[in-house]
């Protein structure tokens, strides 16, 4: 868990909620899965979206969607300041992704996911539609040992040595992306190893925390802000650090990011500055992945793989669930 939180466990969010997000992301990753492999990255996430927003209308809260599927001109559900939940109930702020990693879906490979984040009104950056250059490392390291405005060398460096391992025993998550060719040159040459995914930053930055099941030690890179914002929701809750710059490089886009409070465009954020306060996080998995399995469609049964996580508490919660009464997902 975040180091400081304990104990401040939130009187505005209710426990209950732990149990009733894993049903949204459920239902989303269920959504989705029916359309895995399928070539559709469309229809995956269109499926995904309306099965998370009906269930999300059900939850006893005063939602606002803060990142969502897009503003209100170019996303007709699940958009940034759409409202959501019975409006009975305490105010939250949301971050979504009904699927993340659409084309993943789409290809049937791993680490595709329904994800999620909640928090108490205000404690999500309400980020643009824009991309994220960010560096996350797990828990159990002194903060600070890496930084957004070092080299990839001296990242690799320090943090090999707060491992105690030769640097060729670090690997490092990157998007496969033309953008990081210099940097995947930089890292390749400390000796380090790369392992580069097509898509899924949201996995890959929480594949930092747990090295041993995962084999990832850090991210680094750019991906998009919003699953910047959603991977630091998770990291709050399960421990680890990360850094963000938003990457405003056009008029259009410091204008854009302007209306929705970011007042500093070149700004570091740091985790606390990207999630804050009590937050919630649930992700489920659409296809196999390195810490979710995916959905399972059994001939009497559906079962679905979950985590979900809390940052005022700490706790992390792996929910194997299986569904007998089809009848639930029938919409979707
Ligand atoms: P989608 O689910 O919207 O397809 O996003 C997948 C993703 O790989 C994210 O995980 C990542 O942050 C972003 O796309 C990177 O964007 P780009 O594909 O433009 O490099």
């Amino acid at each position: 868990m975040a180091k400081g939180d304990k104990g401040r466990t939130s009187a505005v969010l209710d426990r209950m909620l732990t149990l009733e997000v894993v049903r949204v992301t459920e239902r989303a990753a269920v959504a989705a899965a029916r359309l895995r492999g399928r070539g559709d990255e469309k229809a995956a996430d269109q499926a995904a979206v309306d099965a998370m927003r009906r269930e999300l209308n059900r939850l006893p809260i005063k939602g606002t969607v803060v990142i969502g599927e897009g503003e209100r001109d170019e996303a007709p559900m699940l958009y940034i300041g759409e409202a959501v939940g019975t409006g009975e109930g305490p105010k939250v702020d949301i971050a979504l992704d009904p699927l993340e990693g659409t084309t993943i879906c789409a290809k049937n490979l791993p680490n595709s996911l329904a994800v999620l984040a909640l928090s108490e009104g205000g404690g999500l950056l309400n980020a643009p539609d824009v991309y994220m250059d960010k560096i996350a490392i797990g828990p159990g390291y002194p903060p600070g040992l890496v930084d957004l405005d070092a080299s990839p060398a001296e990242n690799i460096a320090a943090l090999a040595k707060a491992k105690g391992v030769p640097v060729g025993e670090i690997t490092a998550c990157i998007m496969d992306r033309t953008r990081h060719e210099a940097l995947i040159e930089a890292v390749r040459a400390t000796g380090a190893a790369i392992r580069l995914i097509g898509d899924g930053d949201v996995a890959g930055v929480i594949h930092t925390t747990d090295p041993d099941e995962t084999g990832i030690d850090i991210y680094i890179g750019i991906g998009g802000a919003p699953e910047g914002v959603l991977a630091a929701a998770a990291l709050r809750c399960i421990g680890g650090q990360m850094q963000g710059r938003l990457i405003l490089d056009t008029e259009e886009k410091r204008a854009r990011a302007k209306r929705m409070g970011v007042l500093e465009p070149n700004k570091k954020y740091d985790l606390t500055e990207m999630a804050s306060g009590d937050v919630f996080f649930a992700a489920t998995g659409v296809t196999d992945g390195n810490f979710l399995d995916g959905v399972a469609f059994k001939r009497d049964r559906i079962e679905t793989h979950t985590v979900v996580m809390r940052s005022s508490t700490g706790t992390v919660r792996f929910i194997k669930s299986t569904h007998l009464d089809f009848s639930k997902f029938e919409n979707d």
